[in-house]
């Protein structure tokens, strides 16, 4: 059975992760560096008819504090790293922006840190989510590494195949990371559940089709923001995901649920 961090550690993560193994996270951070993103100005307003077709929602503590009511019934992964806006040429070289004791607080199943390999700050980064691992293994609360990739480097099968190796080698329970060709290659070397993020918004077709591809090649899910909340028709897109996650519906067939305006 194991003992109770063993226990609080595995029901945090069952309740992000679904029974069929995967999980439709919305992520709704942006704002921790980029300000009042679009689709995001009144954060509430655009999530409120997401929530029911999310299985996990990817906040800030500040967002989730006074955008969020505390009785939805989500798990929540709270984003633990920042320190850097868009107006920084550093962007993306990450601290710890809220405790393990606040995390507590606000009741999360799971902590998310950015991690920056293969660019200058590289060892920070590392170093930094190192700790927030120690913090998550100690009070049994699971950890999502970001494999940031700063502006000027190559999204491909081999390096984020390296980034999330080194997330997992280090102590994450989860991984968040970019879809690319090849995509099995880093699925295969990473012994800990993969999520994709989005990215920019591309075509609701598109963002489909990558998310198919993604689950296709062993993905657990999605942790997809500006595809879901930009969309012309965002609870119409959750649901498409959804679709496409948890029924193995095809990119036509998930494109066919967003053009009906979702499945009901
Ligand atoms: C970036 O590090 C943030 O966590 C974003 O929220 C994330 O990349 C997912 O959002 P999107 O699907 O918009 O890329």
């Amino acid at each position: 059975m194991g003992d109770v961090m063993d226990w609080g550690m595995k029901n945090r993560l069952s309740r992000i992760i679904q029974k069929d193994g995967h999980t439709v996270m919305l992520a709704i951070d942006h704002g921790y560096f980029l300000g009042p993103t679009t689709g995001l100005e009144k954060p509430w307003k655009t999530i409120e008819p997401l929530v029911p077709y999310a299985d996990c929602l990817m906040p800030t503590r500040g967002i989730l504090r006074n955008c969020i009511p505390p009785d939805i019934d989500k798990p929540i992964v709270l984003r633990v790293s920042g320190g850097t806006s868009i107006l920084n040429e550093n962007l993306l070289h990450e601290g710890i922006i809220a405790s393990i004791e606040d995390a507590i607080r606000l009741n999360v199943s799971g902590l998310a840190f950015s991690i920056l390999v293969g660019a200058k700050y590289e060892r920070d980064t590392l170093l930094t989510f190192s700790e927030i691992c120690d913090m998550g293994q100690e009070y049994g609360i699971p950890v999502l590494a970001v494999t940031a990739v700063g502006r000027e480097m190559v999204r491909d099968a081999k390096y984020l195949a390296l980034a999330s190796r080194i997330a997992a080698e280090i102590g994450a329970h989860m991984v968040k990371t970019y879809y690319c060709e090849g995509f099995e290659k880093v699925v295969e070397g990473c012994p800990v559940p993969i999520v994709i993020a989005g990215g920019k918004k591309i075509p609701e077709r598109d963002a489909l089709e990558m998310a198919y591809n993604a689950i296709q090649a062993g993905a657990a899910g999605v942790d997809m923001g500006r595809n879901i909340f930009q969309s012309s028709n965002p609870p119409a897109m959750i649901q498409a995901v959804r679709a496409v996650v948890h029924e193995n519906a095809t990119p036509d067939e998930a494109y066919e649920i967003f053009q009906q305006g979702g499945k009901e």
